[in-house]
């Protein structure tokens, strides 16, 4: 056992993992580090102060460790437009993660391997990308991001993440990267929209309901989107509750969490729907090769 940490979150803000340092009452001497809300939530010793209502927990961290990312680029395609299809690799510590994210790390891996299969020549270069430490606050994704340099940052054409394809009560999820799901969705770095359309044209052509999903950064695209690179991606759901309406176009149980085995020790091999793997799975593959191989550009650069 060692230091404690605090971990910060802005109230209202449930799900989010963004970590806001320097905020009201965190002891100075102590590190800031992220965490996942429901771990934060598990915590003792959350404190609310303050009228902005904001909630501090201390954890004890017990062990360092060494984690790492890691990617694989095409041989071919313009290293100047590089497309980086990520999935984290990392699990909670609770669980094995098979859903979260075995699902979308085999994914990747496959649609890599059948690129590799079919000798694929991209016009765009595609970085595959393993995360590591994601569970911990996007850290694996932010550590890439943040040592880009500018140059490196500006070839980065765009990234598509792939955290949890084959959840066991699924609804075939699209990041809203054009912000037009609500009134208050934000809206993605330009190009975010078109890379939705390319996933929602895809099941659209296919007669397959899709429901956009919040773009608030909750996933390894996060650090993307904050340095303005256009990202999209696609989700089964988590701890998130099926609707009626919901159950009613996707099948499943209404009322019931889409992964009711989400960051739990049942996320074992049985946690998985194939069908929802094996239709997001394509969903995925379908977009980045076209944007692999696309010869016209997906948006204005
Ligand atoms: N990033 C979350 C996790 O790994 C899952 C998630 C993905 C939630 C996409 C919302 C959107 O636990
Ligand atoms: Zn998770
Ligand atoms: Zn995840
Ligand atoms: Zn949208």
């Amino acid at each position: 056992a060692g230091a404690s940490a605090v971990i910060i979150f802005n109230e209202g803000q449930e799900g989010r993992q963004d970590v806001v340092s320097g905020t009201l009452g965190a002891p100075a001497d102590l590190p800031v580090v992220g965490m996942s809300y429901a771990d934060a939530q598990a915590l003792n010793g959350a404190v609310e102060q303050g009228p902005t209502t904001v909630r501090v927990f201390t954890e004890t961290i017990s062990e360092v460790r060494e984690t790492y990312n890691v990617l694989a680029d095409s041989r071919t395609g313009d290293p100047e437009k590089t497309i980086v299809v990520g999935a984290h690799l990392d699990s909670v510590a609770e669980g094995p993660g098979i859903n979260d994210n075995g699902s979308g790390t085999a994914a990747i891996l496959e649609i890599a391997e059948e690129m590799a299969e079919l000798n694929i020549k991209n016009k765009q270069r595609v970085r595959f990308a393993f995360w590591g430490a994601e569970e911990k606050g996007l850290l694996g994704a932010e550590h890439y991001v943040e040592h880009l340099t500018d140059d490196q940052l500006g070839d980065i054409y765009a990234n598509l993440n792939f955290d949890m394809l084959g959840s066991p009560n699924y609804v075939r999820f699209v990041y809203d990267g054009n912000g037009d799901s609500s009134e208050a969705a934000p809206e993605g770095p330009p190009g975010s929209g078109e890379i939705e359309d390319i996933f929602t044209n895809y099941f659209d052509a296919r007669d397959m309901a899709t429901v956009p999903t919040d773009f608030d950064g909750r996933s390894d695209y996060g650090p993307f989107i904050a340095a303005g690179i256009p990202a999209g991606g696609l989700f089964s759901g988590a701890e998130g509750i099926k609707t009626v309406e919901q159950a009613e176009v996707f099948g499943g149980e209404a009322g019931v969490a889409y992964d009711p085995c989400y960051h739990e020790a049942c996320d074992d091999i049985t946690n998985i729907s194939t069908k929802a793997l094996g239709e997001l799975g394509d969903a995925a593959a379908h977009a980045t090769m076209v944007m692999a191989v696309s010869r016209t550009g997906l948006y204005e650069d």
